[in-house]
Order: structure tokens, then C-alpha cells, then sequence
């Protein structure tokens, strides 16, 4: 049986799927960071081609809702000349268990290459990671509260491109942590490439019992917690995983824990404010915020298919054998 960690990575200690951040190093985080780059610079030209996965097949199996996730998974896939296939399957509190495994059954007898996963259970993709045929990568696209690593690759690569360096860097990562796989991974992430500090600021009813096990600071006022911070990281209120009221209202909440222009000038004056979206503005970001100068949020949006592309060619890069 494969440990969570090592059912990542292949013999050689290269990626042969991409389920989590925890459990990776410095070195692997920065090969990703520097693939996409170049196809970043690719993403740029006239022609957005590239032949890398050509005749190869991808799944996208989205059992939880998704607009940019899955929007830049199929532009990553078609834009590394892949065939995509983009499956929106409704969770029904049946379709666990066998019957997942079923579906993922019915797709290998299809004859594909990888597929890209979300689902409201954690652990769903490693489930399908650890079932699925030896041949095929899968790519973790989200999954409950456990982890969503493209997205903190994608978070690492608008911040470096920002910032340069994560060493000295202090980041912010404000609201609902406690249902936010993005803060997971992304926590992950800052501490594995070595930034300085990572707070979560949030009221105590949205932090995850363990929170400081994960080497945060914690902060639940939200003009304490933004002094000297290079990086703002606002989240959702994810009220479709809380199954009791966990705040008093969003006025109170966005008076609390929103971030306003005036709130903003707390905090270094060459920060970047970064949101995964989707944004709710006026409950934890304004909109004067979100639209301004030191917003970084569309710019999170168009890394998303540089990292994509780049995790998933490296994914498949033990198949094709173009090292
Ligand atoms: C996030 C998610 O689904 O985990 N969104 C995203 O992937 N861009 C965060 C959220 O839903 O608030």
C-alpha cells in the first residue's frame, strides 16, 4: 500500500500525479514554478499550441462545481494539443464508494491518459490515484477541505512573479480558513519555498482546531494581523460546507474581516491582494479593493493555465519519455 506522500512521485522521485502540496519539496515546487514560466511565455504568442500531450486523452471530473478551475484545466489541456473531455457529474450522497469507482472504471475501458478530479470528499482523487490503471496521472482539482494544489502553485507563481523570492516575505491569508483547501495548500507551499511568516486572520468560529500545528501565526483582528504583510490572501465565506451559523451577519463579518481601501493601507504599501475566487464583494473584499491597483486577482486567473500546462506535462512526462 502506497503512503499518501509517496503515491506522488515515481521511482525516480519524479510526479506522476499531483494530489497535494504536503508531502513535496523545495526543488519539485520550483521545477513547477519554472515550467510554467515558459509556458506562460508561450501563452503570450499568437499561436497558444504546443504538441506536448498530442494524442493524448484527458478527463476533467468535476463533482463539485467549478467555472475558472475546470475553465483553465481544459484551456491547459487543449492548448498541450490534448483531447478534453469535460464531465460535470452532480454529487448525490450515493455516488461514493463503488460507484465512483465504477465511473472511473467505465473511463479507463475509454482508453485515457489522466484525469483531473474535483469532489467534495478529501481524499477523493488520492482514492482514484490509488485505484486507477498504473498508466494514468491524476490531478487533484480540488478536494473538500483536504487540499486544491494547482491553485497554490498558481498563488506561488503570482507571488514570486510579484515578489521575486519568498524568503523575507510575510503573507496575510484572511477569512475562512477552516473550510479552505486553497489555505491548506497554500500554507503548505509558503513554508516548503521558505517565506518569512504566513498569518490567518479569522474569527476564531472559521480556524481549524490544528490551525497552528501548520507553523501559522494567528491573528483574530484584521489591522493586527496586516502590519508589515508583502501579501494578502482573501477568502470566501464557503457557506456551502457550513452546516451552522458560524458568523453573526456579512455587514458584521465585512466590517470585521473585509478588506477596505483603509484597511489596506495597514499593510506594506507595495502589497498585492490575491483572492481565488470566486470574489463575494462587499462580504470579504470591496470592490474599489478588488479593482484596484494592488489587486492581482485576474492575473491569479491567467497563471492558472501556465501552471496547469505545467503540471500536467510534467505528470506525463514519465509516459512520453521527453526528458
Ligand atoms: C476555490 C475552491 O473551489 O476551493 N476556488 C477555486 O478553485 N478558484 C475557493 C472557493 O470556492 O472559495
Amino acid at each position: 500500500m502506497h503512503t499518501i506522500e509517496n503515491l506522488q512521485l515515481n521511482s525516480q522521485g519524479k510526479l506522476q500525479h499531483f494530489l497535494s502540496i504536503e508531502g513535496l519539496d523545495k526543488s519539485l515546487l520550483t521545477e513547477i514554478l519554472d515550467t510554467a514560466e515558459s509556458f506562460a511565455y508561450i501563452s503570450e504568442q499568437q499561436v497558444k499550441k504546443f504538441p506536448l500531450l498530442r494524442g493524448k486523452t484527458i478527463v476533467n471530473l468535476f463533482f463539485e462545481n467549478s467555472t475558472r478551475t475546470r475553465a483553465t484545466f481544459e484551456l491547459a489541456a487543449t492548448r498541450l494539443s490534448a483531447d478534453v473531455l469535460s464531465m460535470n457529474i452532480a454529487t448525490s450522497a450515493t455516488s461514493k464508494g463503488e460507484s465512483l469507482l465504477d465511473t472511473i472504471r467505465n473511463l479507463e475501458a475509454m482508453q485515457v491518459d489522466m484525469f483531473v478530479v474535483r469532489h467534495s470528499l478529501s481524499g477523493a482523487a488520492h482514492f482514484i490515484a490509488q485505484h486507477a490503471a498504473p498508466h494514468i496521472s491524476v490531478i487533484n482539482a480540488g478536494d473538500g477541505r483536504h487540499e486544491h494544489p494547482t491553485q497554490a502553485m498558481l498563488d506561488m507563481f503570482t507571488i514570486r512573479r510579484a515578489k521575486q523570492q519568498f524568503s523575507g516575505l510575510r503573507v496575510a491569508i484572511v477569512g475562512d480558513i477552516l473550510h479552505s483547501r486553497v489555505a491548506r495548500s497554500q500554507i503548505h507551499a509558503l513554508s516548503i519555498l521558505g517565506a518569512e511568516e504566513v498569518r490567518v486572520i479569522a474569527p476564531k468560529t472559521l480556524l481549524p482546531a490544528e490551525v497552528e500545528s501548520l507553523g501559522v501565526s494567528v491573528y483574530h483582528n484584521l489591522a493586527a494581523g496586516l502590519k508589515n504583510i508583502d501579501v494578502i490572501i482573501m477568502l470566501r465565506l464557503q457557506k456551502e460546507r457550513m452546516n451552522s451559523a458560524l458568523l453573526p451577519s456579512e455587514s458584521e463579518y465585512f466590517k470585521c474581516f473585509g478588506l477596505s481601501n483603509d484597511k489596506l493601507t495597514i499593510a506594506n504599501k507595495d502589497a498585492i491582494v490575491m483572492h481565488p475566487g470566486p470574489i463575494n464583494r462587499g462580504v470579504e473584499i470591496s470592490s474599489s479593493v478588488a479593482d484596484g491597483p494592488q489587486s492581482v486577482i485576474l492575473q491569479q486567473v491567467t497563471n492558472g493555465i501556465a501552471v496547469r500546462m505545467a503540471v500536467m506535462s510534467m505528470v506525463m512526462r514519465r509516459k512520453t519519455g521527453t526528458e
